[in-house]
């Protein structure tokens, strides 16, 4: 199936790993031209890189000027950086405010700053995709971290304002949801757990994974960042061009409704 996406712009933050790489993977094959903004370089690919701090605006402003002087258009933008507390957070004053400062400025005044630059940009080509990666996490009040979680609903409610706001100008924004992936946030939720557990209660990465994907996901197993690239590559070519203001759980039957 071609999807037409030779010779497309297409920026990804959180490029660097897990699924954001992935994603940048599999537009490359598709012959998009793929721009990574993340605190890190990707250890592997071809990729134009940016050292980008999406909490800082004036990053990302003087990052969309560089791609756009080089490339002269953005076709698809791609959210995926995103932070946990990294703290164990059930009950929830587990948690102190503070836990929630950072997570809430990189989860939500980040998406807010690179829509801030992005947005004027496709509404002027009157064309684009942006893709919001949340979670599952932010339609069920997950109890394990609740700053990721609520941070991930607002991830979904703001990406549904900006459909509403830049349909007139054919662009098109979704959120994509996955379930659960082996990437290095996936692990600090369990690093998080495992910290607090006495001794006997301890279980490996797998194991607490593994029972976890057992009791909540349907088609019983994990998603790999793949799955979710393959929904987002999808979603962003013309295939999928009567999609806009959509919550798409990629989660093997986790969430079945929203
Ligand atoms: N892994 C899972 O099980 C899972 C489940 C549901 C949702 N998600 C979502 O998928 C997305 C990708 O997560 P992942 O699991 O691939 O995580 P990851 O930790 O592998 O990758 C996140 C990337 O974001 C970058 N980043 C963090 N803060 C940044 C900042 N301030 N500026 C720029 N870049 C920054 C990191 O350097 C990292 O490269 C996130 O939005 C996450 O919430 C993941």
């Amino acid at each position: 199936m071609d999807l037409h996406l030779k010779n497309h712009t297409v920026v990804i933050t959180g490029g660097a790993s897990g699924i954001g790489l992935a994603v940048a993977k599999l537009f490359t094959e598709e012959g998009s031209l793929v721009h990574i903004w993340d605190l890190r370089k990707p250890d592997e690919g071809d990729f134009s890189f940016e050292l980008v701090d999406i909490t800082d605006h004036q990053n990302v402003v003087s990052a969309t000027e560089k791609v756009m002087s080089d490339s002269g258009r953005i076709d698809h933008f791609v959210h995926a950086a995103a932070i946990g507390s990294r703290k164990y957070g059930f009950p929830f004053d587990n948690l102190a405010p503070d836990d929630w400062r950072e997570v809430l400025n990189v989860n939500i005044m980040g998406m807010t700053n690179v829509a801030h630059a992005l947005a004027p940009i496709m509404r002027q080509q009157n064309s684009g995709t942006m893709t919001y990666l949340a979670s599952v996490a932010g339609q069920i009040g997950s109890q394990t971290d609740p700053p990721y979680s609520a941070s991930k609903a607002a991830n979904i409610n703001f990406a549904q304002c900006l459909a509403k706001d830049l349909a007139p100008y054919k662009v098109r924004v979704n959120s994509v949801c996955p379930g659960m992936i082996q990437t290095p946030l996936n692990k600090s939720v369990w690093q998080a757990w495992n910290d607090l557990q006495p001794v006997e209660f301890k279980q490996t990465y797998l194991e607490w994974a593994n029972t976890k994907i057992e009791n909540t996901i349907p088609l019983k197993s994990w998603q790999t960042p793949e799955d979710i690239a393959n929904m987002i590559v999808i979603l962003s070519s013309d295939r999928a061009q009567q999609v806009t203001g959509q919550t798409i759980n990629v989660d093997g039957g986790f969430v079945m409704h929203w």
